[in-house]
């Protein structure tokens, strides 16, 4: 109890974090993406950070910047590597949030020269990316791991079902349908849903109050 109460009480434990998108290649020029910014994870990162944490963040192209210095920066582009990179740090880790928007799908090949135009109308093949946070969920330990739900129906339905399937300690819901909550907006409105599937919604608020409060869920949690 101490520990809750102190005002590290993250000191000494190593965090896990993936942000912002992934940028799948479609030939040297161009890739498929999406509208993440990263703020959410750079959000968590800062917070954890002055919790006392020692914070190692694998975040895909965003133009984010950090305030704290001592937060350790793994750049990456591809889900691939975001997976690479992952798994690279995830025995030593204490804690894991996955909120990166990892792209569900890339090119089955990555054309070696920039493709040409023509009259013809063209496809490109999709495959399925590596799902990070489900294969950490598969080999964890005592980390306690956390991802995040990116839902449009069904909310609290899917978003439970993710917790169960992916083996998390806890799932943030991410409500695209609430005004001022979603990608590239400031605020954000999200649900905390535990193991035992206890349910605790949030205000919308700042990101970093919402850093804030997933933060103090875990924190609770892992010193309960
Ligand atoms: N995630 C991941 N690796 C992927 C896809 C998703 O680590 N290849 C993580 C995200 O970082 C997030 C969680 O899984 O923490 C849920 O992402 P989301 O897109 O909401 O769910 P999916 O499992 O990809 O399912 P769907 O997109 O069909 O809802
Ligand atoms: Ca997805």
């Amino acid at each position: 109890e101490a520990d809750i109460a102190s005002k590290l009480p993250l000191k000494g434990k190593k965090l896990l974090l993936t942000a912002g998108p992934t940028y799948e290649a479609i030939d040297p020029v161009r890739f498929i993406g999406n509208h993440s910014s990263g703020k959410m994870g750079f959000a968590l990162a800062e917070n954890a950070a002055n919790l006392g944490a020692e914070v190692f963040l694998v975040t895909g192209p965003t133009s984010q910047k950090l305030q704290h210095s001592s937060v350790n920066i793994i750049p990456v582009s591809s889900a691939e590597e975001m997976y690479k990179a992952a798994h690279d740090h995830f025995e030593n880790m204490d804690i894991a949030i996955l909120s990166a928007a990892v792209a569900d799908y890339k090119p089955k090949n990555v054309a070696s020269q920039k493709i040409k135009k023509k009259d013809a109308s063209l496809e490109i093949a999709l495959e399925p990316t590596k799902d990070i946070l489900a294969s950490l969920g598969a080999i964890k330990k005592d980390q306690f791991l956390v991802g995040f739900a990116l839902e449009t129906e069904n909310e609290l339905e899917n978003a439970k079902s993710k917790l169960t399937r992916k083996n998390l300690d806890g799932i943030v819901l991410n409500s695209l349908n609430d005004k001022g909550a979603g990608f590239a907006t400031n605020t954000n409105k999200v649900t905390f849903i535990d193991s035992n599937q206890k349910v605790t919604p949030f205000e919308l608020k700042s990101k970093d109050e919402v850093a804030k409060d997933i933060l103090n869920e875990i924190i609770q949690r892992i010193h309960a």
